[in-house]
């Protein structure tokens, strides 16, 4: 088969003959193949084997016929590599032992090493390169999300102490945001030279913030992540995460090529939002998949046709696949935005020829 670059072009808003999908969490726990790996191996040890973890990046690729595949990993991985020990505990998400609560804390954190401490994630970028017929996405945590875990030392829902970092002490909250984002931008750097076609950046938990606090504290790193990677060829995403939607209207100075939307924003109104520079992927919500297959096409029918009518369109869901997903749903879900987006392009085409 010959490459599928379709995921690349819409990133650069160019044509394309139908829309263009892949999935958040798109290797993940809906697979029984990857329960079963599952069973022998935590997170952490599929990542450390490059020829696993390259073969768990391919299975959605092969089973739903998306467009592009993301690298099997997770947003923690590179911040061992900076000094923290932290664990992906099933059910829960990353827990880490020794939080980061202090200036001394943000002192001792390293920069980060990529080939020495994380040779193996490069190594698995390496064979996908070779091996796959669609582009390769890595990504990485932002720097918010990822404080996130550092300061509460596990999942949460209020960010109480993230936020009591943030307001407390802003000096300290800087020097943090500024030490993770040199981490970004060592790591993303070092995806791209071994072999990935584009990146996401999941700021998954930023929406937490109010638009005038997120100006503040957070978009100046996001700015400079963007700015310092603006020299590679490669796509570039920034994903705001859950209820971003306010966030939108202050993302117009991040040189990203595509702003992921969650469900909140209609695709018309998240272009609005943005302003115009930006290509957009999204954004049906997750749980839709739990209803039967005729509501999820209608709801997938809604967000193409409004994706389609301007270039620039990525279908995908507006936050990460839950264990309960149906891989059945799914790859009829895939065909579906394939067939549908395919002939609904190639109606408007004939009806601008018409009128030409
Ligand atoms: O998308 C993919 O298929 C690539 C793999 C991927 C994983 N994590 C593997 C994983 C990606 C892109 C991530 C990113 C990630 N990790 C994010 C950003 C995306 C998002 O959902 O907002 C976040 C916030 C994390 C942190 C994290 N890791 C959480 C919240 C959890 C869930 C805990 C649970 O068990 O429900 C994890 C664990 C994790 N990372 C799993 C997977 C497939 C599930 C558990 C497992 O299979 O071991």
């Amino acid at each position: 088969m010959s490459y599928n670059d379709r995921f690349i072009r819409a990133c650069r808003k160019e044509q394309v003959d139908r829309v263009p999908v892949w999935y958040m969490r798109q290797a993940g726990r809906y697979d029984p193949e990857y329960r079963k790996i599952k069973e022998k191996y935590s997170l952490l040890e599929i990542c450390r084997q490059p020829e696993l973890a390259a073969e768990v990046t391919l299975m959605p690729v092969k089973k739903l016929g998306v467009d592009a595949a993301i690298l099997y990993s997770d947003i923690m991985n590179p911040v061992a590599s900076i000094g923290i020990d932290f664990d992906i505990v099933p059910n829960v998400g990353p827990v880490i032992d020794n939080p980061i609560r202090t200036a001394a804390d943000v002192a001792k954190l390293r920069p980060i090493d990529v080939e020495g401490d994380l040779s193996h994630v490069l190594d698995t970028i390496r064979i996908l390169d070779r091996e796959l017929d669609v582009p390769l996405i890595t990504f990485a945590g932002a720097p918010f999300t990822i404080a996130s875990y550092l300061i509460e030392g596990r999942p949460s829902k209020s960010y109480i102490r993230t936020k009591s970092l943030m307001y407390g002490d802003p000096a300290v909250w800087h020097q943090l945001m500024d030490k993770l984002g040199d981490m970004v931008i060592a790591y993303l750097r070092a995806h791209m030279a071994a072999g990935g076609k584009a990146f996401q950046l999941f700021d998954s938990w930023v929406g937490a913030l109010a638009p005038d606090d997120f100006r503040r504290f957070v978009l100046p790193t996001i700015e400079r992540i963007f700015d310092e990677l603006s020299d590679l060829p490669q796509p570039k995403i920034y994903f705001p995460g859950v209820a971003s939607g306010e966030l939108l209207p202050t993302l117009g100075s991040v040189k990203a090529d595509v702003i992921g939307l969650d469900w909140r924003v209609p695709i018309t109104e998240g272009r609005r939002r943005l302003g115009g520079g930006f290509a957009v992927q999204g954004n049906l919500d997750p749980y839709v998949l739990t209803a039967p297959m005729d509501v999820v096409k209608s709801y997938a029918k809604g967000i193409i046709d409004e994706g389609i009518a301007q270039p620039g369109f990525i279908f995908n869901l507006g936050h990460g696949l839950f264990p309960e997903a149906s891989l059945d749903k799914l790859r009829e879900l895939t065909s579906y935005i394939h067939k549908y987006s395919a002939e609904a392009i190639a109606g408007s085409k004939r009806e601008e020829a018409r009128h030409a």
